[in-house]
């Protein structure tokens, strides 16, 4: 079965030359090959109400968290900030939401919750309690996954979550003006429907916001094509905690008049000031996108098979993700509706091409896979650029973290390493945890070096947790990896921050926010310990 089917894409692969006088020039491709048809997949990540681990105790508790120097709520504030908001945008009732992080690992215990609906709010409200010393967390859509979206002890939560409106796309230039608040999903419609795209995707993309993107550098699934949002970010609009309003929105690419201060509020998660609203280029949507899931005998096979992408697929190549059979299998297990194309193999890799000529693209992807195969690296696999199986294939990548999470307790790790030890750290680890874990795993964004290292056990354990931590930073330092690739340090890797940043660096960023955050208000607890 397995074997008519990996022919079926060798036979693809030679007949790629028919295929470009069939296929229509414009338009997604529509050729499938070996892949069962499901219907009923869901919606993405917007309904994801977060980890099925039961509620958590109070982080200021459990962490023993000594309490800043901050003043205490008092109604006198509260009446205030209804006048200047609005009573339906002073939330003081039915908080879980806002103060438990998606992992339901952190836990704060915030009074008030404020929903500004524009740039002067925020600072009217900054202002405010920079002058009572008011510690505040400023709130997106709380899919963060290292503890920094929620309070600590008793911050107020800033949602960013009414500044919500794409203010402009433009089509010729590419720009798109954005308020923080608006959802990626929602952004990137937009600017689809001027045939643009956001050149950033993540599986939280229909619940977090891209003002929260911004400010945790969030890489997702296409860096290995586009590059990160230091490139991609033109200009922001930050409010300080003083509640002064710094405009470094710029609507070009290029602009080298003095020090480029927007990349300060790209990965500060919140410590340095509040983002309200960013410029960013979007590429053209492509019109062709051809997706490829491949099941790979090795980890070696697996760095073959990238090379060969890249050497191959060269500027179409748009993502490059890596699944070991643990993840997929958890996956496919806590949600019947996914249907895996292939089975049976340590490694899958998911590759995808974007580009503009589809028969361009299908011969290329087609001929990859044939190549793969003949040297024996990719074992089976399905390509499609049918634009409805290219989501079900997406699909299930996105759902493995969710698959981790769903029934578990996960420690999330989240780091780069250098490719030829990329892997072995899950298995390390793996050994390291023993009986205690139920799935230690790996995934993700291979072409980018970025590895997510997941350990879940039924809930919160101590053992695991020692077994884990430091462990795991000490190994990625030792390979000089990074301890966040990509979701940052917020308030469980505060302590860690050494272990990837040299202390004259550190020396500097307390600096920062010294000048920027004279009182320490914003975000407290998080990124600097
Ligand atoms: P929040 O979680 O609300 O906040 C994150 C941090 O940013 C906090 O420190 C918060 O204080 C700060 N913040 C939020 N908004 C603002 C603002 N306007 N101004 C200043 N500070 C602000 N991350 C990736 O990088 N790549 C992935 O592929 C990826 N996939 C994910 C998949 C799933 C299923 C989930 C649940 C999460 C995933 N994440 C991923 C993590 C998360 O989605 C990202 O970190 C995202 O950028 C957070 O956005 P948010 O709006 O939810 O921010
Ligand atoms: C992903 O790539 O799926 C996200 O970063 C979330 C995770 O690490 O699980
Ligand atoms: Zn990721």
């Amino acid at each position: 079965m397995r074997f008519q089917q990996l022919m079926h894409v060798r036979r693809l692969a030679s007949a790629a030359a028919t295929t470009l006088m069939r296929r229509p020039t414009t338009g997604t491709t529509a050729t499938t090959t070996m892949f069962p048809v499901t219907s009923h997949i869901a919606t993405t990540v917007r309904t994801m109400a977060g980890s099925g681990a039961p509620i958590p105790e109070l982080t200021q508790i459990t962490d023993n968290v000594q309490r800043g120097n901050y003043a205490t709520l008092t109604d006198k504030d509260v009446a205030h900030f209804e006048q200047l908001l609005g009573k339906n945008h002073v939330l003081t009732e039915d908080l879980e939401g806002y103060n438990i992080c998606f992992l339901k690992r952190i836990r704060g215990n915030s009074k008030l919750v404020l929903k500004p609906a524009n740039t002067a709010e925020v600072a009217a409200v900054l202002q405010y309690c920079n002058e009572r010393r008011l510690a505040v967390v400023p709130q997106g859509g709380n899919t963060g996954l290292v503890g920094g979206s929620v309070p600590i002890c008793d911050e107020i939560v800033l949602s960013l979550a009414r500044l919500n409106k794409v203010i402009s796309v433009d089509e010729v230039t590419g720009i798109a003006v954005v308020e923080a608040g608006c959802i990626l999903e929602n952004f990137d419609q937009k600017a689809r429907d001027v045939g643009l795209t956001v050149p950033l995707d993540l599986g939280a993309k229909a619940s977090c916001h891209i003002g929260g993107n911004v400010s945790t550098n969030a890489g997702g699934v296409r860096v290995v094509r586009y590059g990160n949002l230091h490139g991609s970010v033109l200009g922001v609009e930050a409010v300080l905690a003083t509640g002064q309003v710094l405009d470094l929105m710029s609507n070009f690419k290029k602009d080298n008049t003095g020090y480029h201060m927007k990349h300060l509020f790209i990965g500060s998660e919140g410590t340095l000031g509040v983002v309200t609203k960013l410029s960013m280029l979007c590429p053209h949507s492509s019109r062709a996108v051809n997706v490829a899931f491949i099941g790979l005998n090795s980890f070696d096979d697996v760095l073959k098979t990238f090379v060969s992408a890249k050497r191959n697929l060269g500027e179409i190549l748009s993502s490059c993700e890596l699944i070991d059979e643990r993840a997929l299998n958890t996956a496919l297990q806590q949600f019947k509706f996914l249907n895996s194309p292939i089975s049976g193999y340590p490694f899958y890799m998911l590759i995808e091409t974007s580009g503009s000529n589809g028969d361009h693209d299908e011969e290329k992807i087609n001929q990859f896979i044939g190549d793969g195969m003949e040297r024996g690296e990719i074992q089976d696999g399905t390509v499609t650029g049918d634009p409805g199986k290219v989501q079900e294939i997406w699909k299930i990548r996105e759902m493995v973290p969710l698959g981790l999470i769903e029934k578990s307790f996960c420690f999330k790790y989240d780091i780069s390493l250098p490719l030829r030890d990329f892997y072995n750290i899950v298995d390390v680890m793996r050994e390291r945890c023993g009986p205690y874990a139920t799935v230690v795993c790996g995934y993700g964004h291979l072409g980018d070096s970025n590895l997510h290292l997941n350990v879940s056990c039924e809930e919160f354990n101590d053992e695991i947790y020692k077994r884990v931590e430091p462990f795991v930073y000490e190994y990625t330092s030792k390979l000089k990896g990074s301890i966040s690739a990509e979701h940052g340090i917020g308030f469980l890797k505060k302590d860690y921050l050494h272990y990837s940043k040299d202390p004259v660096a550190i020396g500097y960023m307390r600096e920062m926010k010294r000048l920027l955050d004279p009182n320490g208000i914003l975000n407290p607890y998080k990124v600097l310990n």
